[in-house]
């Protein structure tokens, strides 16, 4: 009896023990460099060899687990930034904390809709009037420097109540794209630190009403633009409508149209090739995502998740309830894309999974990327220049808008199956629990970019990976004043 008790005993020991162990490994340094944490992965390259591929060196060591690949020093986020000269377009956005949950941005929610022209070098400066943990702003979609990301705690510090950042940055491809606070990002973006920005083309066509449509859920409310009431558009005869759908929810929304065929003319700021004629047939808008809709000036009604209305030219027959989706994948014209996507420098995977342990210290059902719990998320690191692949798997039981900051990445696949539409590049994934995608891109904004989930909620709950330039380090840190998610 005494020998079994012992060995029970000992066995309880042992699984406490293992328990005990995850758990401690479940905190992160109280004050995280975005460049040292998580598992380097360098894609097929073989890692520097004093490392064998941990990337975790001690705190306020910066920089040095970068590799062979230093090119004359470290270069910081703070000097990856847009060039010098007076900018072609000036804003200012005050931040403002009207609520426990609800902010705003020059007093209203969404803040201004910023209206630019393909290559503007646009100044933003971000005053924060009143927003007790601070804020920043992150220009989703585009392809700002790496000092202009809004990323609190990896490319600048949360701005303080009374502080200012400046953002500057040069918007090369026209399309629709938005902003949003990168500090605590899964409250303050709920609560309403969000807007819209439209990079018109230098030369737009004539006769084209050119509207916005933003889509959030305030409180559980479906708005657009920050009305419950229908949104009401007039197109005159003989011209047409370009209708920028802009979706700042942590989860996708079905977008139908009744009574008029329409074109999808671009996703997340890229245009489509080709793009034909459809009608009776639904698309799904990615969480962080956006869609441009091409329509004619005839009467149209477009709903988004079968509640927001849109009403052009005073309305048409509501959709019907059930709607084939109509794929991006084999949408519009296949034409060939300059990169080498069979050739890639790099292959990575990102692989979403979910399983009991701890985060923080607190037990759950946590998300995995690649079978690690945060903070041993990856670190993918790539050199300027790079082609690189991803392959995207989710086996969570979850939908992932899987967003990467800094670049547009080009769909190859989808559970194996090869795009053969228009190139569709997007900067929001909605990647559906069993879905597979291959996805590439070009490395060519150096920086330290985030890579993660857009439902907030899940990257506040460690959803987040990043992408690393070789060579490149961060002074800020994520701490108690910076909370990125
Ligand atoms: Cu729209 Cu990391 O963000
Ligand atoms: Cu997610």
């Amino acid at each position: 009896m005494r020998v079994r008790a012992m060995i029970a005993l000992l066995a309880a020991g042992l699984v406490i023990g293992v328990v005990g162990v995850d758990w401690l490994h479940s905190f992160a340094p109280r004050r995280l460099s975005a460049a040292t944490m998580g598992v380097m992965d360098t894609g097929d390259r073989p890692a520097a060899a004093d490392n064998g591929g941990r990337h975790s060196p001690p705190e306020g060591h910066h920089g040095g687990a970068i590799g062979g690949h230093r090119h004359g020093g470290v270069m910081s986020v703070d000097r990856l930034v847009a060039p010098s000269g007076p900018p072609d377009r000036r804003f200012t956005l005050r931040a403002e904390q009207a609520g426990p949950h609800h902010y705003l941005i020059n007093g209203r929610t969404p803040g201004p809709e910023l209206r630019v022209r393909q290559g503007d070098l646009v100044e933003v400066t971000l005053i924060n009037e009143s927003v007790a943990a601070g804020v920043t702003l992150h220009w989703h979609g585009v392809e700002v420097p790496n000092a202009a990301d809004g990323v609190a705690g990896v490319t600048q510090d949360a701005v303080p109540v009374g502080g200012r950042y400046v953002y500057r940055f040069v918007v090369r491809r026209a399309g629709t794209f938005w902003y949003h606070s990168h500090q605590l990002s899964h409250e303050q973006v709920l609560g309403g630190l969000l807007g819209a920005l439209v990079v018109m083309p230098r030369h737009p066509s004539a006769g084209v009403v050119d509207r916005v449509a933003l889509t959030h859920l305030y409180r559980g409310r479906r708005t657009i633009n920050g009305a419950v009431a229908p949104m009401m558009i007039t197109v005159p005869a003989g011209g047409s409508l370009r209708l920028r759908m802009i979706n700042t929810d942590n989860g996708p929304v079905p977008v139908q149209v009744g009574g008029a065929a329409f074109r999808v003319l671009a996703c997340d700021g890229s245009d489509l090739v080709g793009p034909t004629e459809v009608t009776g047939r639904s698309l799904t808008l990615t969480a962080g995502g956006r869609i441009d809709l091409g329509l004619s000036a005839t009467p149209a009604t477009v709903t988004i998740s079968g509640i927001g209305l849109i009403k052009i030219n005073g309305g048409g027959p509501l959709p019907a309830a059930a709607q084939p989706e109509l794929d991006l994948l084999s949408y519009g014209r296949h034409v060939p894309v300059p990169l080498a996507t069979a050739t890639p420098d790099r292959r990575f995977d990102y692989v979403l999974g979910r399983r009991p342990g701890f985060v923080e210290g607190r037990p759950g059902l946590w998300w995995t990327i690649n079978g690690h719990l945060w903070p041993r998320v990856p670190m993918f690191m790539v050199a300027e220049g790079d082609v690189v692949r991803m392959r995207i798997v989710n086996h969570s039981g979850d939908v992932h808008p899987m967003h990467l900051h800094g670049h547009r990445v080009l769909v190859l696949s989808r559970n194996g199956v090869p795009s053969t539409g228009s190139p569709w590049w997007l900067d929001s994934l909605n990647v559906r629990n069993g879905e597979t995608y291959e996805i590439a891109f070009l490395a060519d904004n150096p920086g330290i970019w985030m890579d993660h989930c857009h439902n907030l909620t899940h990257a506040a709950d460690g959803l987040v990976a990043h992408l690393m330039y070789e060579g490149v380090d961060t002074p800020y840190r994520i701490d108690r004043d910076n909370e990125p998610e």
